[in-house]
């Protein structure tokens, strides 16, 4: 595969996504094309990580500036204030200074964590990120959101924070677990109903070939993900407009995790289900034709068999979801589809209708055309 090198345009400066098989052997390289030559470099990761790829890593950075690995827990429930703190202070006593890079090499929450720290740490150090799961290359790792958890909600305190350089190699994904690399399709098949027919259509030829992570079928998907992510973020860095279509399938998603408190499904999968539901209720809108929306489905399907639906009530669902970061005014707000590549938000949809196509999901029914 042909190095593709992928440029976000952000209010803070232009920044590379660099995706190449074998990337990480000149993460070096790629270091020394800083505008400005790191002092120190900090590699921030978790010890899962580290074992399967901690020595290449190091092995790609020989010759960059003098580097120390910290390493910590990568669940989600260590991504919070005091993974923060410690890593902050692990930097202090090291000697971190302004000019020194973090280098996050791990999945989103290694990222999020990282880069965190890197927006907060001395008012703003410069972060590089080492995406190693599918979600993390195509998605987290691009557009600078940053943050952690509270216990009183998911990613509540953060900032944004741009990249100054993203390594996208595909081979790391190599080590996933297959439920973790499934979970990242779902998000892949998001950018092909959002993005435009010709992903769609790629996608719809190859979900086979991706499911069995061929090589080339992976890179190449890889390589539309990030070009597409890139566009959107570039245009519409702080979510005012454009950047709100990534959230499609995410309103339904974020509501079946935090009912089910993070353990059933992993977020991948709750987007899949969250984009049927919103596939149905756009079709219950009649904003998309019925058969744009099977043809949606089946390429949802041909991911993989998602996990059950948990036994929740109708009224606490809901509840849920007007919770959600993206309620407005405690309205339900839904990024739902006019057919591929169109998208238009609501938030005035009928509470019946949502409740229906929640149904819909369990019994595998249809929604009523209104
Ligand atoms: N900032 C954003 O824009 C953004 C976007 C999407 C998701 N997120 C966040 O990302 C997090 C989820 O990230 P994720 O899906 O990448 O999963 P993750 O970071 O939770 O990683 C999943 C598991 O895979 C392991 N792992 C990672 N890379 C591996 C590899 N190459 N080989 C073997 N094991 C590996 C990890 O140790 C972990 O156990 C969530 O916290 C979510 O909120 C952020
Ligand atoms: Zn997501």
């Amino acid at each position: 595969m042909a190095a593709q090198r992928i440029t976000v345009n952000a209010s803070s400066g232009p920044y590379t996504v660099h995706v190449e098989r074998g990337a990480l052997g000149q993460a070096g390289v790629l270091l020394d094309g800083l505008q400005e030559p790191a002092s120190r470099l900090f590699l921030l990761s978790s010890p899962r990580v580290w074992r399967h790829w901690g020595k290449a890593l190091a092995a790609g950075l020989k010759g960059a500036a003098q580097a120390r690995a910290i390493l910590f827990n990568d669940a989600e429930a260590g991504k919070n204030l005091r993974t923060v703190e410690q890593i902050a202070r692990t930097l202090a006593q090291s000697g971190a200074d302004r000019k020194s890079v973090i280098v996050a090499a791990g999945g989103g929450v290694v990222g999020d964590v990282a880069g965190f720290v890197a927006a907060s740490y001395a008012r703003g150090i410069r972060v590089v990120h080492v995406p190693t799961t599918l979600v993390a290359q195509v998605d987290s790792a691009i557009g600078g959101k940053t943050g952690v958890n509270l216990p009183e909600g998911k990613n509540l305190v953060g900032a944004f924070h741009q990249p100054s350089l993203v390594i996208v190699d595909p081979q790391l994904l190599r080590t996933l677990p297959p439920r973790e690399f499934r979970s990242g399709l779902y998000e892949v098949i998001k950018y092909g109903i959002i993005g435009d027919e010709k992903l769609f259509a790629t996608l719809e030829q190859g979900m086979v070939s991706l499911v069995n992570q061929e090589a080339g079928a992976l890179e190449h998907v890889i390589q539309r993900c990030v070009e597409a992510k890139a566009r959107i973020v570039s245009e519409d860095e702080r979510e005012a407009g454009l950047r709100m279509i990534l959230n499609f399938g995410h309103t339904t998603a974020h509501a079946l995790e935090s009912t089910t408190r993070y353990r059933r499904f992993l977020h991948g999968e709750a987007v899949g289900w969250g984009m049927i539901a919103a596939i149905r209720l756009s079709v219950a809108m009649k904003l998309v034709e019925p058969e744009a929306a099977k043809r949606m489905e089946a390429l949802i399907g041909a991911a993989g068999k998602l996990p059950r639906l948990p036994a929740v009530s109708r009224a606490r669902f809901l509840e849920a979801m007007r919770t959600d970061k993206k309620a407005e005014h405690g309205r339900i707000r839904f990024v739902l589809t006019e057919g591929v590549g169109r998208t238009r938000m609501a938030s005035d949809v009928p509470e019946d209708l949502v409740a229906q196509a929640l149904s819909s999901l369990r019994t595998g029914g249809r929604v009523n055309r209104r």
